[in-house]
């Protein structure tokens, strides 16, 4: 079913608790994805992949058009149908709202692109006290065609879980201070470091941001959340947990009430792990920097948690540019190494690259799909 062709416009939908909501999509008590997020035995290995909705396929190009990132984001419709495509294509056990982790700020009013190619780009970077006080509030009214695409998703998915997320505290400050992408993410540090009363002025606005965007997805359906810190990895674990920790534990504290898994995820955390577990994460994604067994290790706190850790990743991307019988290879050994966690959800340690053959992507889903899971 095409929600574009349908072109239906829903009305607004009463707040319904998770319970109430849980108890009108049945079909997610058996979801392979929220049993290894929660801990227990799931029926498969669940699959999902980051950046699953995109240029890698086809029909997203074809969709997409000319239509702008922003633009397609601001599309209830366009979302639904986008976010739908790999859930369709690739039979993935978890669908990832197509969005961006720019649009709250977009939402909010800080004039910004996304670049195709490039990445997201501030008109103004943020410097200065002035700049930091000049980012609007972001009123979760403002975000009202988030929360329809969202219903229009849940009515669509069926058994299939929604995923809704959020930029972390760090990443979406990286490209405020930087004004764009960044290898390094000099100036952000530097402000870090040379005024902290500005940064944790910046990193409360962003905090609010993140907690208003997240609720709102909840509100209207999400089955999980992802915060997205990926540009986190650029920090030593005494700065992260100094400077950043606090407000993803804000918005993890934030989102409890929601009984929903919240996973976290960043690129290069190897060295943090056990500390955006500490956030308050129930579910933690590596990166492919790190074996699933040692990222386990990493993860159990003494004293050990209860349950133990669940993990989500971690098979490096450029895999899906190698031929077949070495990705499924390496994917088989992301699989073993991951049974000693409580829980895995298998997925890449970043996004899909554009250049993946969808082909192989969706050979790779039905390969972990025939495994046994633990
Ligand atoms: O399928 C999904 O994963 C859901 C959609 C999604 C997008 N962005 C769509 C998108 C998600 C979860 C994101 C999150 C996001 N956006 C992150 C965190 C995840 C990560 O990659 O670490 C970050 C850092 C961004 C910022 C951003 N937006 C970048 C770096 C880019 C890519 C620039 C490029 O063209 O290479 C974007 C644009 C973007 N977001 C695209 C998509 C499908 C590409 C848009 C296009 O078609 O040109």
């Amino acid at each position: 079913v095409d929600c574009v062709q349908k072109g239906r416009c829903m009305g607004e939908i009463p707040e319904q608790g998770k319970a109430e909501r849980l108890g009108s999509r049945r079909e997610l008590r058996d979801s392979p994805f929220l049993a290894a997020a929660r801990g227990a035995p799931p029926s498969r290995i669940p699959v999902w992949y980051m950046r699953q909705a995109g240029r890698s396929l086809p029909e997203y190009r074809d969709r997409r058009g000319a239509v702008g990132m922003l633009e397609a984001c601001s599309d209830p419709a366009l979302v639904c149908e986008l976010t739908l495509q790999p859930v369709r294509r690739h039979g993935v056990d978890a669908a990832i709202l197509f969005s961006d982790i720019m649009v709250p700020l977009v939402a909010s009013g800080v004039p910004l692109e996304i670049r195709s190619g490039v990445g997201p780009t501030i008109a103004s970077p943020v410097r200065s006290a002035e700049d930091v006080a000049a980012i609007p509030s972001l009123y979760a009214e403002s975000l009202a065609h988030l929360g329809e695409g969202l219903r229009l998703l849940v009515d669509e998915l069926g058994p299939t879980p929604l995923i809704g997320f959020a930029g972390g505290p760090f990443t979406l400050a990286s490209y405020l201070v930087e004004g764009g992408p960044s290898r390094d993410h000099l100036r952000t540090k530097a402000m870090m470091y040379a005024a902290p009363d500005l940064w944790h002025a910046l990193m409360r606005k962003l905090t609010e941001m993140a907690v208003t965007s997240l609720q709102v997805q909840a509100r209207a359906g999400a089955d999980a959340v992802q915060l997205f810190d990926s540009w986190a990895g650029t920090l030593s674990e005494r700065d992260y947990r100094a400077f950043v920790l606090p407000y993803s534990a804000q918005v993890f504290r934030a989102l409890a009430d929601a009984g929903i898994p919240r996973i976290h995820f960043g690129v290069g955390t190897s060295e943090l792990l056990a500390a955006m577990r500490d956030a308050g994460a129930d579910v933690v994604g590596v990166d492919w920097r790190v074996p699933l067994d040692q990222a386990v290790q990493r993860l159990r706190t003494v004293p050990p948690a209860v349950p133990g850790p669940v993990v989500q990743g971690n098979l490096d991307p450029a895999l899906l540019l190698a031929d077949d019988a070495i990705l499924l290879g390496e994917a088989d050994r992301v699989v073993e190494s991951g049974r000693c966690a409580q829980g895995h959800i298998f997925n890449l340690g970043h996004g899909v690259p554009p250049e993946a053959p969808p082909d192989r992507i969706s050979r790779l889903t039905d390969h972990i799909h025939a495994l046994t899971p633990r």
